[in-house]
């Protein structure tokens, strides 16, 4: 699989909730080999602390020569994260400006796997979880019809609503104190989605015991369902071990997030044991 080691100028960095930040980098070699799912690992400082790259999802892509109008690959083209600056790196990333540059090494990892022509796909987030979905929606939404299902604490951590709405993909959301959308879960969303007709696929990216119940529920409907997991990371190229989560309770056998994942599917975590250790 294509990958690129690249030294990527920052075109925005901006901060579009408490906290969450917009990084836009010029990366054309990385967002022409991207597919939805796939993640980036990062360098957030120049110095060595922190010394590891940290993941991102690939939130979207940009640039004429993503979408085939221009071989040449003129102009701005690259790849869009998103994410939450809460730990060392992150907090560092987010002091960076436009005209800096980062390390990136990128595209890595299985995304999501494609959608059958004119089937229905619910896209089920949680939180955070919904970053790589704009990029799946904005892929894939030619060719299947899309629901989101969006689950928050409350209505400032709703994210990306308007970019799902300027791609007409319909969105419904919880929220757990019902500031927006439903009280309740993004799982109490999808229960309704299977009562009123159950879709072809699910994906799911958010927290564990999110994913575990998107999962168990969708293996009980058998609807086809894929989850995106997280693991700490060190190298993202399946060489450091440091992502290998045990497959099995009885600690037979490993899944490594970064190379077997980060998408994976649900009846295959099943099939493992993994689904019950989420
Ligand atoms: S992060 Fe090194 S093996 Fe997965």
């Amino acid at each position: 699989m294509a990958r690129t080691e690249a030294r990527a100028e920052i075109l925005e960095n901006t901060e579009t909730a408490p906290e969450v930040f917009r990084l836009r980098l010029q990366a054309p070699a990385i967002a022409r080999d991207a597919a939805p799912g796939q993640f980036v690992m990062v360098r957030c400082s120049e110095s060595t602390a922190p010394l590891l790259r940290r993941p991102f999802s690939i939130h979207d892509v940009f640039g004429p020569d993503v979408f085939g109008e221009n071989a040449a690959g003129e102009g701005e083209s690259g790849i869009v994260l998103l994410y939450r600056a809460v730990g060392e790196g992150t907090r560092l990333l987010s002091a960076k400006r436009a005209g800096e540059f980062v390390d990136v090494l990128g595209p890595l990892g299985r995304g999501f796997g494609p959608f059958k022509e004119n089937s229905r796909a619910l896209l089920v987030a949680g939180g955070m979880g919904v970053a790589p979905f704009v990029f799946l929606a904005r892929r894939r939404s030619a060719q299947a019809e899309i629901t989101l299902l969006l689950g928050a604490r409350t209505w400032r951590d709703a994210l990306c609503l308007e970019d799902f709405a300027g791609m007409g993909v319909p969105a419904r959301t919880a929220t757990e104190d019902g500031s927006l959308g439903a009280k309740g879960l993004v799982t109490d969303l999808l229960g309704e989605a299977f009562r009123t007709g159950a879709p072809d696929v699910v994906c799911a990216c958010g927290p564990a015991p999110m994913l575990k119940a998107v999962a168990a529920l969708c293996l009980q409907e058998g609807v086809a369902c894929e989850v995106s997991l997280e693991a700490a990371m060190a190298c993202g190229i399946g060489v450091c071990l440091g992502c290998a989560v045990a497959k099995r309770p009885d600690g037979q056998g490993y899944y490594h997030v970064c190379a077997d994942g980060p998408v994976m599917r649900a009846e295959d975590l099943y099939a493992s044991g993994r689904l019950a250790a989420l």
